[in-house]
């Protein structure tokens, strides 16, 4: 058996390999498809999705969708996508996944892992919504369930399989955890170098991860850097600081994507333009596009352009800010024209 696990751990890394590695972290409205393929063509090596719930993708139907060139995972009942994603990330993104249940979190595996290079499992996430339903970081307090889930997915699903974790208030508890979670046959553990009950204003702490990356085999994915990432080099400073194999980033991609750019940082507009066009290439739900540009222009929403951008319900309208119109306009007629169902201008 021992064997038989190995072979399967050694033929999934070779899809994915997680050393070395600048990755897009989970976030949840953040991580849809215009950010990630924006976050790839910027410089990141592998693409995390926000997290999806067990129970909306298992009930999600499959459909290509040509006028786009992507597949969409669709609830039947009101036609939302769940998840959209094609072929220009397939190799490179890792579909997280919100889950308390082996069965569910398998059947949801099966149905997407033809679509995606990886499937990670949240074991980090902190809030009442999650914990709740036992999911994120209420895994954490359930070890033997939580290994259940990995080895269920490692065995059954021909992706690597991935989980992301915070540490616990004791280093050899964290220790223990990791070397367990390590040896149901996951490709990597992502951990975000905070406990469950610290918030993003406390300092993270990266002698635990150096712990960890002595104390396992498989690569660690630092993450909770973000504080003191204010360029390229910091992301590379942070990895080192924490002795880890790779490099996950949330909050300073999410406010500047190009933070993954070997050259430097670009201005935030020339951020705000490639994201558009991305969100009007892959007709975006413009609740989700106006949710990250907001993100990025942060105190700037307070100036008289940021007050009419925060008027803006369309696409239409919030390229028009950006002297995008006549490129939102086009891109939408050929959408039209090749049939696509969009629901771009669809206020929720
Ligand atoms: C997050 N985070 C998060 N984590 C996760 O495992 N799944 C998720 O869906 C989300 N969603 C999410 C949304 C937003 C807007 C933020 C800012 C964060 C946590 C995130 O992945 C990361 O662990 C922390 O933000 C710490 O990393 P940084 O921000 O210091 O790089």
């Amino acid at each position: 058996k021992f064997i038989k696990n190995m072979s399967i751990v050694n033929k999934k890394r070779q899809c994915l390999d997680y050393k070395n590695k600048l990755i897009l972290a989970p976030m949840v409205r953040v991580g849809t498809l215009p950010m990630r393929l924006l976050a790839l063509e910027m410089g990141a090596d592998i693409v995390y999705t926000e997290e999806l719930v067990d129970l909306k993708l298992i009930k999600s139907i499959r459909r290509s969708n040509p006028a786009l060139q992507t597949t969409d995972f669709v609830d039947p009942s009101d036609g939302t996508i769940i998840f959209r994603t094609c072929s220009l990330e397939k190799s490179r993104v890792v579909l997280q996944l919100g889950t308390s249940d082996a069965a569910r979190a398998l059947a949801v595996g099966k149905l997407v892992q033809h679509d995606i290079a990886g499937i990670d499992i949240n074991m980090g996430c902190p809030k009442e919504f999650s914990i709740k339903g036992g999911m994120g970081a209420a895994l954490m307090a359930v070890p033997d369930k939580a290994a259940h889930i990995l080895s269920s997915l490692c065995s059954d699903l021909d992706i690597p399989v991935t989980c992301k974790i915070r540490i616990l208030p004791d280093v050899e508890d964290t220790i223990k955890l990791v070397q367990k979670l390590a040896a149901t046959g996951i490709a990597a553990i992502g951990v975000h170098a905070r406990t469950r009950d610290e918030r993003p204003q406390h300092r993270p702490h990266p002698d635990v991860l150096r712990a960890l990356a002595d104390a396992v085999d498989i690569p660690i994915i630092a993450n909770g850097g973000s504080r003191d990432m204010h360029a390229y080099e910091d992301l590379h400073k942070f990895q080192r600081l924490c002795g880890a194999d790779s490099v996950m980033v949330a909050r300073a991609a999410q406010q500047n994507v190009s933070i993954f750019r070997p050259e430097g940082l670009l201005p935030i507009d020339d951020v705000i333009c490639k994201y558009l066009r991305l969100s009007v290439d892959y007709d975006n739900a413009p609740h989700n596009t106006k949710y990250c540009v907001q993100s990025i222009l942060k105190e700037l929403q307070e100036t008289p352009r940021g007050k009419r951008f925060l008027q803006c319900q369309t696409l239409q309208q919030i390229c028009e800010i950006w002297h995008l119109g006549d490129y939102c306009r086009m891109r939408q007629q050929q959408h039209k024209l090749h049939g696509n169902i969009g629901r771009s201008d669809v206020v929720p």
